[in-house]
């Protein structure tokens, strides 16, 4: 029989401090963790930081479900704040909850990033993604993935949309690292972000002038001439949409190829000539990336009343932080969830969708969030890192990693914002074959 003291330290074995949150190996690898909260306080309370703590698949996704009973918007919309006057991307949709306001700007853009509109637009995602695998590997033979492609291409594709000039890009790539930055929780960074955007918003203005009086077929004249009871957007909302579709648009998929790719050379080389082979798996690939270590993995919310869950009650007005990335390695839901599987038979492989219900009744990953706030640009997401890869891949012949050891996916310092991915991916090749 167990002495009270062996059952002390059993109990205190099981105890998460709050502060491992903010550990540097949390950023680095937080499944331990993870694992430790879906196994023994499905509903953490962290006394430390002020919140609570959501980490299983089920659970997370009735937390996005029931968007009356939790919030995103920490303000009220008739209240005192100014909105966008304390992020630092200016007024923006993320700092709204649901209501008629976040419904008209979601329905604003949304329309542009699925469906036909979409389609007519992967020409030019095409040729964005050409130009950039033109220039790789001119004078050697190895590039670094991170920094000479991945996050150059995304942001291309949406400055593309908004109908930004092309010779402005390299300014706009500048732009959306210093606004990702910005986002956490460091002064510095803040500083930088800030400064970054006063810049962004100075170049915009004129632009913004332009289209006012003369519109065209891009995002940008949409976002200025959609009205709402008569009332268009006024110029720091139009130049707040602009920054955050710049930084969602562009960070967060930059990511998800950069991750690929690692996961491809380093997690299941052994599966990486499948997907040679056949370049329709790196669809999958984008989904068991998504859901094996996801680009974003963590939502807030704020209880709007009381909730009981698993035999706790969370408070009304609680801080509820909904780990996307626990619940997506939830043994309850899928098996092996810490192996990274492109064949992967019991997750949904196909296109997301806003409720996160499927027909083949297979559980989808929740790296897009699911609900009133689903993330607009997941289908583009898709296409872009799909398109992405796919050439990268046709173009170059053997493709390997040129250092056999890997530090690894990580999450930045806390103080700073932005998402997970390797922070460099340097690739040797034999040559290059002309795309068809
Ligand atoms: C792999 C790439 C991407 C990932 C992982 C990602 C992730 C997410 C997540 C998790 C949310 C949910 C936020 C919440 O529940 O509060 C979200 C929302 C959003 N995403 Fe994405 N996203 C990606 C690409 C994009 C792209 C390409 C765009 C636009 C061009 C975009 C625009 C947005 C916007 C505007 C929202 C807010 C929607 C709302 O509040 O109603 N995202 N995204």
């Amino acid at each position: 029989m167990a002495t009270a003291e062996e059952k002390m330290r059993a109990f205190l074995r099981k105890q998460i401090d709050p502060r491992e949150f903010d550990a540097p190996e949390f950023q680095k690898d937080p499944f331990q963790v993870y694992k430790r909260l879906r196994d023994d306080h499905p509903v953490f309370h962290d006394r430390f930081h002020n919140r609570w703590v959501i980490s299983r698949y089920w659970d997370i996704d009735s937390v996005f479900q029931s968007s009356e009973a939790y919030t995103r918007g920490i303000y009220d919309e008739n209240g005192p704040y100014k909105f966008g006057s304390k992020h630092v991307f200016g007024p923006n949709i993320l700092e709204y909850g649901v209501g008629d306001r976040h419904r008209w700007m979601r329905n604003v853009v949304a329309g542009q990033f699925v469906g036909q509109k979409l389609q007519d637009f992967l020409p030019v995602i095409d040729m964005i993604a050409r130009e950039l695998i033109e220039k790789l590997g001119q004078e050697r033979n190895e590039f670094e993935l991170v920094d000479e492609f991945s996050t150059q291409f995304p942001i291309r594709v949406i400055s593309n949309m908004l109908g930004l000039p092309r010779s402005d890009e390299d300014r706009f790539v500048d732009w959306y690292q210093a606004l990702i930055a910005g986002l956490g929780f460091g002064g510095e960074h803040l500083a930088r972000g800030v400064a970054a955007r006063n810049e962004m918003w100075e170049y915009l203005e004129p632009l913004i002038e332009a289209r006012t009086r003369e519109p065209g077929d891009d995002l940008l004249s949409r976002i200025i001439h959609a009205e709402l009871d008569g009332k268009r957007m006024d110029m720091d909302e139009i130049k707040g949409f602009v920054a955050l579709l710049l930084a969602a648009g562009g960070d967060t998929t930059d990511k998800a190829i950069a991750n690929m790719w690692f996961h491809m050379l380093y997690t299941r080389p052994d599966q990486f000539p499948a997907v040679q082979e056949n370049p329709e798996l790196w669809s999958n690939v984008f989904t068991e990336m998504m859901r094996y270590d996801p680009v974003v993995h963590m939502q807030m919310r704020r209880t709007t009343k009381e909730i009981e869950m698993h035999g706790d009650v969370i408070p009304r007005g609680a801080m509820v932080l909904i780990y996307l990335g626990a619940g997506n390695r939830d043994e309850r839901v899928f098996k092996d969830p810490d192996t990274f599987d492109v064949f992967r038979d019991d997750l949904h492989m196909g296109r997301e969708n806003r409720s996160g219900r499927y027909k083949d009744g297979k559980p989808g990953h929740l790296g897009f969030g699911i609900g009133q706030h689903f993330c607009m640009g997941y289908a583009m997401a898709r296409q872009e890192a799909v398109i992405a890869c796919t050439h990268l891949a046709n173009a170059l012949v053997n493709p390997r990693p040129k250092f056999a050891e890997h530090p690894g996916i990580s999450s930045p310092s806390i103080d700073s914002g932005g998402f997970r991915s390797p922070q460099e991916l340097w690739i040797t090749f034999d040559g290059k074959r002309a795309l068809a």
